[in-house]
């Protein structure tokens, strides 16, 4: 396991490259298991989780040419079963689950464990399903779906669950007649999915909004799609250039997508220069304390909550956040305090009193976005941060410690 050691206290400059989105890429490269054909993909992100779903497209028949695009044929495949030890390295995998269903009428997928930051259940992903005419079984840790006829219904989502939202359009595209799926996630991973459903031959209509309307087709054509840049990776980077007090400029990116956290990072004392796919920013000398609480999009991301509770552990004032979407995602909090954080939690609110300083210590990666908040927190810490477990990092954030090479930080890759 490799581990990432960090000399803290330098402002960051310069211009870092943001990559394809990995919540994007996620369910496009399930989606192309909906027709046969060679499909193109642009600007996939160089991740642990893009390998591990390639694994499984790999495992159910699919083959690839490697390259830019990234060509991938799925004319023979010859298993529709998604297994457990796939599965329970990425969650995501359910995401095979309505494409599966769509083509071939049948799926077994792994129930997908909890996690770290919650029990995650798929109960809205299954029931959405069965409205569409899927008989549902779970045996022996598995969902066992059939579909005789896959028919057009309504869907009421009790929580926007996104890639629930995902799962369900995929398989309502090649269903029978009308879908509505009603308090759809809006994130844009989601509208990035209809588009290229839609480039597909789709008919979708309203992704991004509460409720999608889906025509279902007879059938689809091959995908030539470029995934959206990630804006959790551009939201985590304005991050950095704040709590090191740098100047960073970020791009290709969409700013519209990081709306609700620029505001928030604003009202902490940062300003920022957008262009239509850049974004300037620049930290300020005293970071203010700022209220959050995580909520679906358009509102504060909680994939930006670790991240941000990082910033404001250097705050001047208290700081109050509030974890809205997931039940247990205080993981680095802990970790924080190992670097001298002042945090108290009462149920899903850190209270977060700032400290002038931050020390440097060795700290342990728990999930993905806490390994970024601690990461985050080395960059402004005195001294050397050494994070282990870094391969949570490598699942969302692509070659994080080149990237941050480039823009003065002193940090490097070593083996633990
Ligand atoms: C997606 O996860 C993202 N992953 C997560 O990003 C992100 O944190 C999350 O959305 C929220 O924005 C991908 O897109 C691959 P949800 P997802 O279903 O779809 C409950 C990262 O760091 N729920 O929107 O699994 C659930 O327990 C990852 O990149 C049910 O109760 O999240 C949670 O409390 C982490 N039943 C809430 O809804 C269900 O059937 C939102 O979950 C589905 C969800």
């Amino acid at each position: 396991m490799d581990k990432i050691l960090i000399e803290g206290g330098r402002p960051l400059q310069g211009k870092v490259r943001i990559s394809g989105a990995k919540n994007a890429a996620l369910p496009i490269l399930a989606a192309t298991l909906l027709c046969g054909g060679v499909h193109r993909l642009r600007n996939l992100p160089r991740l642990r989780d893009i390998r591990t779903t390639k694994t499984l497209l790999y495992h159910l028949g699919a083959t690839f040419e490697e390259g830019e695009p990234l060509c991938i044929h799925t004319d023979d495949l010859d298993s529709f079963e998604a297994p457990y030890d796939l599965v329970k390295t990425m969650r995501a995998s359910v995401l095979v689950l309505g494409p599966l269903v769509a083509r071939f009428k049948e799926a077994r997928v792994s129930l997908p464990g909890g996690c770290a930051i919650g029990a995650r259940p798929i109960n809205l992903h299954l029931t959405g399903l069965e409205r569409l005419g899927v008989k549902i079984e779970l045996r022996h840790g598995y969902v066992e779906a059939t579909a005789p006829r896959l028919a057009g219904s309504r869907i009421h989502l009790d929580i926007p669950t996104v890639t629930g939202t995902e799962n369900l359009m995929m398989a309502a595209v090649l269903a029978e007649g009308r879908t509505v799926i009603e308090n759809a996630a809006r994130e844009p991973e989601v509208v990035d999915l209809a588009t290229c459903l839609t480039g597909m031959g789709a008919n979708i209509d309203g992704a991004g909004s509460p409720v999608i309307t889906v025509e279902g087709v007879r059938e689809l054509r091959p995908m030539d799609h470029t995934i959206m840049p990630d804006r959790i990776e551009t939201a985590t980077y304005l991050v950095a250039a704040g709590i090191t007090r740098g100047d960073v400029t970020l791009g290709p990116c969409s700013p519209e997508h990081v709306e609700a956290v620029m505001r928030k990072l604003e009202e902490a004392g940062m300003q920022f220069t957008l262009t239509d796919d850049s974004i300037r920013a620049v930290g300020g000398e005293v970071i203010h304390e700022v209220n959050v609480k995580t909520m679906p999009y358009p509102g504060f991301p909680t994939d930006m909550q670790a991240q941000i509770m990082a910033m404001m552990a250097l705050a001047e004032g208290q700081s109050i956040i509030t974890e809205g979407i997931f039940e247990n995602r205080f993981m680095h909090v802990s970790e924080l305090r190992r670097l001298g954080a002042d945090i108290h939690i009462e149920g899903n609110t850190a209270i977060v009193r700032g400290r002038p300083k931050l020390q440097g210590a060795p700290v342990m990666a728990t999930d993905l976005r806490a390994s970024a908040s601690l990461i985050l927190a080395g960059l402004a810490a005195d001294g050397v941060t050494e994070v282990s477990r870094v391969y949570h990092l490598d699942r969302g954030y692509e070659a994080i410690e080149t990237k941050l090479s480039a823009l003065g930080a002193k940090i490097e890759r070593a083996k633990e």
